[in-house]
């Protein structure tokens, strides 16, 4: 080769490698993204809306120069397929992580398997799949609340104001005829709440009688449909309902009004979640009292372990129990801590 053919190589040598090396230099300066993937189980419920906000806003809080984060939703509208689908869909969307809240939470395998075959983690909350399912990718977690706290912190919050106003026993007959409101049969937080709010209430001493319950699936407008059948089977006789969220404390409390009862007639009413409108039930007086459903800690949890995975840096700072789950206290409202949950 002459040595004008040799230095014009040269230079083209050095313009390619000064291009290549812009551009490499360009991508480490270019944030990483984030691309977060959540499927919710039904838009119908209103604790999980809640949850959702709170966990755009905790994302938002981790974005920087150095990070670029988007949250894609999708409803899955109460149909476990429609989820599965929702789950490919996200993942053709480029989403680097998903947070799935399962419609049914003993079927998680196709949407594993989607995962797992397209190495993107998934952070499976709220509705706890079951231990094997959790077992089967290590790319596998779960954020939520312990599920045995609420029952029993339900149960103290009751326990409490019986033995305070007794007022509540109407019939003086030193029972308190009792009915209950139960969340979808077979979830994990249903099973236990209405259990060990019921065993702490006799451990506390009171003597109950329980006159109902009705299944409601978490929703109010369910709820105040079985309040009115069981107040027509027992129109004076409820003296307190113990609902397992909040809605359908409020759906029971429904009832009570489309009924045009007086106030003084009404039964006690305890919920649990401390939604918005829950908590504004307890500073109007209508619920007795809430336990409240951490949403905020759950989506700090949730966003910190969606970062951390993408970005491989900040697991350290998280505290796992087997590895795989981050579980999130329950907390008693009363009159004198609920101004610290309020908006
Ligand atoms: C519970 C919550 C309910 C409902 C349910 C859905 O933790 O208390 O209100 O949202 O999750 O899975």
């Amino acid at each position: 080769m002459g040595v004008r053919k040799y230095l014009a190589a040269m230079m083209v040598i050095s313009v390619c490698m000064q291009f290549f090396c812009a551009c490499g230099k360009q991508q480490a300066d270019m944030p990483q993204k984030i691309q977060v993937g959540v499927t919710f189980y039904n838009q119908s419920d209103i604790f999980l809306n809640e949850l959702i906000a709170c966990l755009k806003q905790q994302l938002g809080l981790l974005e920087s120069d150095r990070l670029e984060i988007t949250m894609m939703v999708r409803d899955a509208a109460g149909s476990q397929r429609t989820q599965d689908d929702q789950v490919e869909e996200l993942i053709a969307m480029g989403c680097n992580v998903l947070c799935v809240n399962l419609v049914d939470r003993a079927d998680p395998s196709e949407i594993i398997d989607l995962a797992r075959e397209n190495d993107v983690p998934i952070i499976f909350f709220n509705r706890e799949p079951v231990a094997e399912d959790m077992q089967q990718w290590d790319g596998l977690y779960y954020v939520g609340a312990d599920a045995s706290q609420p029952g029993a912190l339900q149960g103290e919050l009751a326990a409490e104001m019986i033995q305070k106003d007794d007022w509540i026993d109407r019939d003086k007959d030193g029972k308190i005829q009792y009915v209950v409101l139960e969340g979808e049969p077979g979830h994990q937080d249903a099973i236990f709440r209405t259990e060990n709010a019921v065993d702490t209430l006799k451990r506390s001493g009171i003597e109950l009688e329980k006159l109902g319950s009705g299944i409601a699936n978490w929703d109010r407008a369910q709820a105040q449909n079985r309040m009115l059948q069981m107040i027509g089977q027992y129109p004076n006789q409820i003296e307190l309902v113990l609902a397992n969220n909040d809605a359908m404390a409020l759906g029971a409390i429904d009832a009570y009004e489309k009924l045009n009862y007086t106030e003084s007639a009404f039964p006690v009413f305890f919920g649990i979640d401390g939604t918005e409108a829950g908590l504004k039930a307890v500073i109007d007086s209508k619920l007795s009292g809430t336990v409240y459903n951490d949403k905020e800690g759950q989506a700090a949890a949730m966003a910190k372990l969606a970062a951390a995975l993408v970005t491989e840096d900040g697991m350290d700072s998280l505290e796992f129990e087997n590895d795989k789950y981050i579980y999130l206290s329950y907390f008693k409202i009363t009159d004198d801590n609920i101004k610290n949950f309020l908006p």
